[in-house]
């Protein structure tokens, strides 16, 4: 996938979110990833609950691992996430923030976390999600109320993205959110707020549109729709990462191919959309764990148990005549 994203639009990267396990101990998974992808998110190594169980104790191993691997391969990284509500450690969560003494000690260590965090990547990563999910689940448009809310109030993602700054100026920021990848309400609300941002000093550079498509029935995205979106972000002088693209399904089928197809192609027409990243690589590796607790064995991904699966074929084609 790659090499023919390469011709059709130089120096285009499609990407994958990938954990060390398989990585490391699957040669099948290693092949069809390193075959196919010139970039990386690391699906869960760089989120906060794992590279800091403690506080003041940090745990870089499995990230280091996997940016090893991509740097020996000539894959660039995306780092995934310095703000993100669900993925905090249990200390960071519980910071107190009721006092203006207790929310000058939160800020400390929340800065203190970004700053040892982000200087220790400096250098090697191509781009981060500074800020992720900020939207109140399900639709939402108001900031969840998190502990950086609760601390530095609701310019907070402008304090995340100036101290980024700081530790790594070179890194390119991106805002992630789900949800948004199609006009409304909340698209409109992840604009904005990327703009307020910047308004405040921050350095976001763009969006991550994540385009995970639960239900072909109900969330397909259309190509006029992306079009539009991306349109939208180019008018405002922001860049659009499609950063977690997956198509559940239970079948493989046709339609799932397409969707597929129709945004990788729709991003690549637009040059504010910079990369295209699908969050999985094999079937046998799904992220999703359904509400019993169980793994999904579903057709989500571009291989399934070695195989590549018509979403594959039909993403090559769309590079083709590209
Ligand atoms: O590693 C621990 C293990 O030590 C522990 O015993 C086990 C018990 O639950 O949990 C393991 O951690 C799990 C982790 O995945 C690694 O497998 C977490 O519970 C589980 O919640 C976590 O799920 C991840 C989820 O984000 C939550 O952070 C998924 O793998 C990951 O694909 C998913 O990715 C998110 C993006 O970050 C943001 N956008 C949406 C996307 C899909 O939900």
């Amino acid at each position: 996938l790659q090499a023919l994203a390469e011709r059709a639009r130089p120096g285009f990267r499609i990407g994958a979110a990938v954990a060390l396990g398989p990585l490391a101990s699957d040669a099948e998974y290693a092949r069809e990833f390193v075959g196919n992808f010139g970039a990386l998110t690391p699906e869960n190594a760089m989120k906060p609950q794992f590279l800091s169980p403690q506080r003041g104790v940090y745990t870089f191993e499995e990230a280091d691992a996997i940016l090893a691997t991509a740097e020996s391969k000539g894959m660039t990284v995306h780092g995934h996430t310095i703000a993100f509500t669900e993925a905090m450690p249990r200390w960071m969560q519980e910071l107190p923030t009721g006092s203006a003494k207790d929310r000058r000690a939160s800020a400390d260590a929340l800065l203190d976390y970004l700053t040892t965090v982000v200087t220790h990547f400096r250098g090697r990563l191509a781009s981060l999600d500074v800020v992720n999910e900020p939207f109140d689940l399900d639709q939402g448009t108001s900031l969840q109320e998190n502990v950086w809310y609760r601390t530095f109030g609701p310019g907070y993602p402008a304090i995340v993205s100036r101290a980024v700054h700081d530790a790594d100026p070179d890194v390119r920021q991106f805002i992630n959110e789900n949800g948004a990848d199609v006009p409304g309400e909340r698209q409109d609300a992840l604009l904005d707020l990327a703009r307020d941002t910047n308004a405040r000093g921050g350095h976001i550079d763009g969006v991550g549109l994540q385009s995970h498509v639960y239900d072909l029935e109900t969330d397909a995205i259309s190509a006029e729709d992306l079009a539009d979106t991306l349109d939208l972000f180019d008018e405002a002088g922001l860049h659009v990462r499609i950063s977690e693209n997956d198509v559940t399904d239970d079948q493989g089928t046709d339609d799932q191919a397409e969707q597929y197809a129709t945004v990788l192609a729709t991003c690549l027409d637009s040059p504010t959309c910079v990369s295209y990243t699908t969050w999985g690589v094999d079937d046998r590796y799904d992220w999703w764990v359904d509400d019993d607790g169980s793994a999904q064995q579903g057709h989500d991904f571009l291989f399934d148990e070695g195989h590549p699966t018509p979403a594959y074929k039909a993403m090559t084609r769309a590079l083709r005549s590209s």
